[in-house]
């Protein structure tokens, strides 16, 4: 065990813990001894995927029940990760996006305020940046989200920041570029029914579970005129929150960081990876531009190197494919 799991430790309440990257955090938390308490609704998560840690099942903007999870549980250290986070959902319902994630967060901040948490990891997005020129972005290019969920996390950031200058909790705001991939030792994954992610999308495609894959836009001014994005895998991501608790518990200062490894793929190189995963082609149609994607959206990502001293341990394609595709043979294998 290590020092942090020792008696006296206080509590990590994870909220969304029981989705996609909240899980593999809660997973890599537990493994070091934290304790660690989960509130998530189940609206996307699985009650299965928390493991190691007392799921509570509720909703982060009821602040009863938040007010009494920080107290009882002797809360210091909030990562808040419940969200809605689909692009296209956001386009077409931004009021429930910032009903969910602006709302709800602002109503969590404020109990984590009257309960006087001491820090706060936040789950924040590239889809900040909107369109940054040349397809890149550093911590400093200026913010112009371009779809409501973006702007729905850009609101929580600024709520974050303003609250620690009056004297709130510490935090760091973790801009996740594209994440993808699953538990490399196949324990957990990306389960959300009617995902949306190209990864999962991709490996349902070539599991024969969909038709084909549809690559929205071809026309864009990219290295083969399909999307580009920096994909992180999920171990990689989940890791930069330990090491933003380890810099927040060192008495670090509040930051944002970008989450990416720094360089990107197009659609058409992800579904090859995810092609040669599997051993044959994904079959895949041409169709128009999505709504609210930019063309090409990279990390800058040297901040959070420095920072936290944050290193990577799986930056290939090849990889995220494979531990991708594995977990959805698994969900295949277990829904039959
Ligand atoms: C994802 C995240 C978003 C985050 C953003 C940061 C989710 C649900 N979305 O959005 O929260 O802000 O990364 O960059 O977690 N594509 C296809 N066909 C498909 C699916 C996707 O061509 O069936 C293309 C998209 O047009 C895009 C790329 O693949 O070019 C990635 O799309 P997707 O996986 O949906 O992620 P983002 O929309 O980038």
């Amino acid at each position: 065990m290590t020092q942090a799991g020792k008696s006296g430790q206080r509590t990590i309440l994870v909220t969304g813990g029981a989705g996609y990257i909240g899980s593999h955090v809660v997973l890599q938390l537990t493994e070091a001894g934290e304790r660690v308490v989960v509130v998530d609704d189940l609206s996307t998560g699985f009650r299965e995927s928390v493991i190691g840690a007392e799921l509570i099942v509720g909703n982060v903007g009821d602040r009863v029940l938040m007010a009494k999870v920080l107290r009882e549980h002797d809360v210091d250290t909030v990562m808040h990760f419940a969200a809605r986070t689909i692009v296209p959902e956001s386009v077409a319902d931004p009021l429930r996006y910032y009903g969910n994630n602006t709302c709800a967060t602002r109503s969590l901040l404020e109990c984590c305020r009257d309960a006087a948490v001491n820090q706060i990891v936040f789950s924040s997005t590239a889809a900040v940046y909107g369109i940054p020129e040349g397809g890149q972005a550093a911590e400093d290019t200026p913010t112009a989200p371009i779809n409501p969920y973006g702007s729905s996390k850009l609101m929580s950031e600024w709520m974050l920041r303003d609250l620690a200058a009056a004297g709130g909790p510490r935090y760091v705001a973790l801009r996740y570029f594209n994440v993808a991939g699953c538990d490399p030792a196949g324990r957990i994954g990306q389960s959300t029914r009617h995902a949306t992610l190209l990864f999962k999308v991709a490996c349902e495609a070539a599991l024969g579970q969909r038709d084909r894959l549809s690559i929205f836009g071809t026309d864009y001014a990219t290295v083969d005129g399909t999307g580009v994005r920096d994909y992180i895998h999920v171990a990689d991501l989940a890791r930069a929150h330990l090491d933003a608790l380890a810099y927040l518990r060192g008495g670090g200062d509040s930051t944002v960081l970008n989450c990416g490894y720094g360089h990107g793929y197009s659609v058409r190189e992800v579904l090859e990876a995810v092609g040669r995963a599997h051993g044959s082609p994904v079959p895949w149609i041409e169709q128009p531009r999505r709504a609210g994607d930019p063309p090409s959206l990279i990390a800058v990502s040297d901040r959070i190197r420095e920072t936290l001293g944050w290193q990577p341990r799986h930056d290939d394609l090849d990889f995220i494919a494979r531990t991708s595709l594995a977990w959805e043979r698994k969900l295949a294998s277990s829904a039959t």
